[in-house]
């Protein structure tokens, strides 16, 4: 099997990549990636210099790059997004141009080379729950409440259609808040740690009372290999972590898992588009495909935190970026809010 993967210079295809070499020794992976300020080729270090493994500087919209790779290829697994909330509040251009149209030009090459087409999406594109809301399922209606959500779900509805019209082999994943080494300093968790290695407080928008699902991100690479081998064609499986947590109890359970107290904790005024609670149910692709988490969440959180310690230099550069340092100070700190 050949394989192309879009966006694996990223958190979640890179483990995906490491995912595929590891369980199925013979496959081949191309992976396709622009490295935006989010894609890192240090993020798949690793398996740099495996034979099985090639890396392609472009990008999803290039039409005839893509064409190409796809003609050489048995399937294709689209991870490649624009995929934070806050920036996509700021300037939504590049999130419709690689959420919405780089999707659809790798459908496009799907379907006119008869190719295998797998799409990794999230649960944000249901919306928000209330507290005693049943959790999202294959059957909850889209309800995106920010204009990154508002792409996912466009590029979704794109590979539905085309399953209807074209016959693409396509499927689709849903998942809910991935956590792991290589997730990029933007996202809560890596903040966290990484401020906390560097003596400095772990920064909660809000009350902390919003509720995420953590799935690590190896289950989800799990997840998704399940899908693409044994998914039923036009099908949607849904993967969450099973662990329903605040944001505030997520935080202290890192400062447990350090050592550390809650005076490490500063809760600063809340952002816009943070929706309330995510949680998953993943009952289908249990009983279908036989996937679920298998990594409990402080297991999980101890090796991301020792990864994050020994591996200073793949974050610390990124942080001690000014582009980085104006983002922070900008989407995090907010200007005005003590810290
Ligand atoms: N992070 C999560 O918790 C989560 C949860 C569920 C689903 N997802 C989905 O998983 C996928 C990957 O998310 P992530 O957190 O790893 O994102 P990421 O931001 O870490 O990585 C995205 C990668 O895509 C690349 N990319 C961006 N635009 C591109 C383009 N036009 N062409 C080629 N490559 C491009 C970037 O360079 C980067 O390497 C996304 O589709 C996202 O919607 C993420």
């Amino acid at each position: 099997m050949k394989l192309l993967v879009t966006g694996g210079a990223g958190f979640i295809g890179s483990h995906f990549i490491r995912v595929v070499l590891e369980q199925r020794p013979s496959w081949s992976i191309v992976n396709l990636d622009a490295l935006t300020y989010a894609g890192n080729l240090t993020t798949t270090m690793d398996v740099q210099t495996h034979p099985q493994y090639r890396f392609v500087y472009g990008s999803i919209t290039n039409r005839k790059l893509v064409d190409e790779l796809v003609s050489e290829v048995d399937a294709v697994v689209h991870y490649a997004a624009e995929t934070h909330v806050d920036r996509s509040i700021s300037d939504v251009e590049p999130f419709i141009f690689t959420n919405v149209l780089g999707t659809q030009r790798l459908i496009d090459a799907c379907v006119r080379h008869g190719k295998r087409f797998h799409h990794v999406s999230t649960d944000e594109v249901f919306g928000s729950l209330g507290p005693d809301d049943p959790r999202f399922t294959e059957a909850t209606p889209y309800d995106p409440r920010n204009p990154y959500s508002a792409t996912k779900a466009a590029a979704d509805h794109l590979v539905r259609a085309a399953v209807h019209t074209h016959d693409l082999q396509g499927t689709i994943s849903n998942c809910t808040n991935n956590y792991g080494p290589y997730l990029y300093p933007e996202k809560f968790l890596s903040i966290s740690i990484t401020n906390l290695i560097e003596g400095r407080p772990i920064i909660v928008h809000g009350d902390g009372q919003q509720v995420r699902d953590w799935i690590h991100a190896h289950d989800h690479g799990m997840g998704c290999l399940a899908v693409l081998e044994r998914g039923k064609i036009g099908e949607t499986y849904m993967m969450g972590g099973n662990t329903e947590l605040t944001i505030a109890d997520t935080a202290r359970r890192l400062l447990r898992v350090m050592g550390l107290h809650d005076n490490m904790l500063s809760f600063v005024n809340d952002r816009p588009g943070q929706d309330r609670r995510y949680a998953i149910e993943y009952t289908k692709i249990e009983r279908e495909l036989g996937w679920s988490p298998q990594i409990a969440f402080d297991d999980g959180l101890r090796v991301m935190v020792d990864w994050y310690r020994n591996n200073t230099d793949w974050w610390r550069p990124i942080k001690d970026s000014s582009g980085y340092k104006e983002w922070y100070r900008d989407q995090v700190v907010r200007n005005g809010d003590k810290f």
